[in-house]
């Protein structure tokens, strides 16, 4: 496509500029729209709207790519981790040794809450929701400003910024399960890993010594690596939407994980999980719900199958899946659920109508089971998509901050409400 795309409008031929992205996709710059021709555009949901230019991660729907700073997903899975992942997403380029280094030092600089922020969750009840104690601790702990970053500009003191939530929001999610259980806080170790530290800060008890499973830290490490961005989604938007207004980066990250709280977002792990335990609450192994499914009885879907963006396959569902046998494997875990699980996959793999709409297992379908094996309770899965998120809010953050052309974001509308009307008093009011 060449430079320019002409609009008639009204008999006006409007002359747009195209812009080429580094993987070939072409946005049509409508920039001069509203000022030459009053109109603008209407695109509900935002399915065909490029709201901005972003250099962190790009995926391919159709081919079943997802790549992160140029870096393909298979590869990252394989040979990186989530914390040099998440260096990756915010900074750009893979870290040296000392770069590492330097940034797993202030990730653990940075993990501790301020001892103040325990009066925050004893006011919780115990039936609070994981993801509002969530939103609400990160936002909180913007109030408590470290004498190390108090006063300082954003752009100066965003790499502790940057640190502390992705540290912090680990801290945060065990402890708000460890109250909700009634068990005592558990503080991170020194010589334990990111994802190391959070299965310790869970699970741990008191006056033993908790020894992380290997393939169990391998498993979830991979599911925030895969978990780390993911293009301007809801959530990511939201962040991007707030970042704009310059709001400061933890404003900005509660918003987003408000967003990805709904169940067409992060909650789509929570709902394969539901829909696993209705299915052998009902006595079926799976078969007669995927006969309800396919004859659209009580418009049924096969949660985890399917995806908005991946036509083929979600490429981080391939990867996932292989970790999900291994895990089951090593833990000779024995749970119907996994195996209503199996059987679902078997069938719909090889059933027409899931094989003729392109509907395949997404990374939720496999995430929400290894988690159940784990131990994660259920409410607790779209807090661990949070945690392994942040990274990539965080550079998504960075990139609105670092953008001098950056404008506040302000979307316009269609109005369809009344025209100019009377005030009325009340006593004529009908
Ligand atoms: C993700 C999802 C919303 C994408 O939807 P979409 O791309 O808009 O696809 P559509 O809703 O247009 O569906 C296309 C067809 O496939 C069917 N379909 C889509 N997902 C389905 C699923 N999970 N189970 C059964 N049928 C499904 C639709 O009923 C429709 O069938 P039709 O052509 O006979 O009407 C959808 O696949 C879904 O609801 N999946 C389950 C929820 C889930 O796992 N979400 C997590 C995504 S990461």
């Amino acid at each position: 496509m060449n430079g320019t795309v002409e609009l008639i409008i009204d008999g006006q031929t409007l002359k747009l500029p195209t812009y080429v992205g580094t993987e070939g996709e072409v946005g049509i710059d409508i920039g001069t729209l509203r000022s030459k021709t009053g109109a603008i555009t209407l695109d509900p949901a935002y399915g065909n709207t490029g709201a901005c230019k972003s250099a962190i991660t790009f995926i391919d729907g159709e081919k079943g790519i997802l790549q992160y700073r140029g870096y393909d997903i298979a590869e990252l899975a394989v040979r990186s981790t989530f914390i040099e992942t998440a260096y990756l997403l915010i900074y750009g380029e893979l870290p040296t040794k000392d770069q590492l280094d330097e940034f797993s030092q202030l990730l653990s600089q940075n993990q501790m809450l301020h001892a103040d922020m325990r009066f925050h969750f004893d006011a919780f009840p115990p039936s609070a929701h994981p993801m509002s104690i969530l939103s609400a601790m990160i936002h909180a702990s913007s109030s408590y400003p470290s004498p190390v970053t108090h006063g300082k500009p954003a752009r100066e003191v965003f790499p502790f910024h940057a640190a502390r939530l992705i540290s912090q929001v680990r801290t945060i999610a065990t402890s708000s399960y460890r109250k909700a259980h009634g068990l005592p806080p558990s503080y991170p170790r020194s010589h334990l890993n990111y994802t190391e530290n959070f299965l310790h800060m869970m699970f741990s008890l008191p006056g033993e010594e908790y020894v992380p499973n290997p393939e169990i830290v391998r498993a979830l490490d991979l599911i925030f690596l895969l978990h780390a961005d993911h293009e301007q989604n809801c959530s990511t938007s939201t962040v991007r939407m707030v970042a704009s207004s310059q709001a400061n980066v933890f404003a900005s990250a509660s918003a987003g994980v408000c967003a990805l709280w709904g169940p067409l977002h992060g909650g789509a792990n929570q709902a394969v999980l539901e829909m696993l335990e209705e299915i052998h609450l009902e006595g079926d192994d799976g078969t007669k719900f995927l006969n309800a499914v396919k004859n659209k009885d009580g418009n049924r879907r096969l949660m985890g199958f399917g995806h908005r963006v991946y036509k083929n396959f979600d490429p981080r569902a391939v990867i996932i899946k292989e970790q999900c046998d291994k895990v089951l494997g090593q833990l000779h875990k024995s749970d119907p659920l996994l195996d209503i699980a199996k059987k679902l996959e078997e069938i719909a793999l090889h059933d027409d109508y899931f094989v003729s709409r392109k509907l395949y297992p997404n990374v939720d379908f496999y995430s929400g089971i290894i988690m159940r094996a784990i131990g994660i309770p259920m409410d607790m899965f779209t807090v661990m998509f949070a945690i392994g998120r942040m990274p990539g809010w965080v550079a998504n953050y960075k990139e609105v901050m670092d953008d001098t052309d950056s404008r506040i974001s302000r979307p316009r509308q269609i109005y369809t409400g009344e025209k100019l009307r009377q005030y009325t008093a009340l006593s004529d009011r009908a």
